[in-house]
């Protein structure tokens, strides 16, 4: 595919087919990881990959309780149209998008500074990198017509994960991607539109 037709078809799926993923087809993707720039020069990223659905629920053992508050909390919050769509579609489906893609991605990145507690903006160099790595998955998922759901650990839920696989110590989890093959009749709610003439501002703000 054509890279800006890439950029175009690159939606986050919440719905799978539930058809498997070729082995060959998965390393092209996290190939493609592993092509993105690097902080340190080293791209200290190591990738869980879990399949099968009883597999798939034993690390994902805390992220229903936390959709639920994830869900309370949002009726509180302010939020346009388009965003109320999107928690709308994106919420409730937490659980699912990511056990029923059949294929889930677990991307760990080295903590090389207390990303946590940054006293500078370098610091979160690391955590810069293994989302320029998650980017490079989500478009190469696109340019294979897979698609990826990504959920972001709350809470205790990420060092849940972490210990269910054996990860070692110094490595953070940023999230979560559901590999899989689109449902086509899933309907996909807009973000926001926003148009690059609005945000251009040549030589001066
Ligand atoms: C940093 C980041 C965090 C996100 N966290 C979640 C999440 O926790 N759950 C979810 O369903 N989608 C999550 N998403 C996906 C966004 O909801 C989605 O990218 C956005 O609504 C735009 O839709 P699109 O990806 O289809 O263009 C996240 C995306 C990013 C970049």
């Amino acid at each position: 595919m054509e890279f800006y037709e890439v950029l175009k078809a690159r939606h986050t799926v919440r719905r799978f087919t539930g058809e498997a993923i070729e082995d060959a087809v998965l390393h092209r993707i996290l190939q493609a990881g592993l092509s993105a720039p690097s902080n340190d020069h080293l791209r200290q990223w190591e990738f869980v990959v879990i399949r099968g659905e009883e597999n798939i629920a034993r690390v994902l053992g805390k992220v229903t309780e936390q959709g639920k508050m994830q869900q309370e909390l949002l009726k509180s919050r302010p939020l346009t149209e388009s965003q109320r769509k999107m928690y709308d579609h994106a919420v409730p489906n937490q659980y699912r998008m990511l056990s029923d893609s059949g294929c889930l991605i677990l991307p760990f990145f080295r903590q090389n500074a207390d990303v946590l507690h940054p006293a500078a903006l370098q610091h979160l160099n690391s955590f810069a990198s293994i989302w320029c790595c998650i980017e490079n998955i989500l478009l190469a998922a696109a340019a294979e017509g897979l698609g990826c759901s990504l959920r972001i650990p709350v809470g205790e839920e990420w060092q849940f994960a972490a210990k269910e696989v054996g990860a070692p110590e110094g490595y953070l989890l940023p999230c979560y991607l559901g590999l899989g093959h689109p449902d086509p009749t899933e309907t996909l709610p807009r973000q926001h539109p926003v148009s690059l003439e609005e945000k251009l501002h040549l030589e001066r703000w």
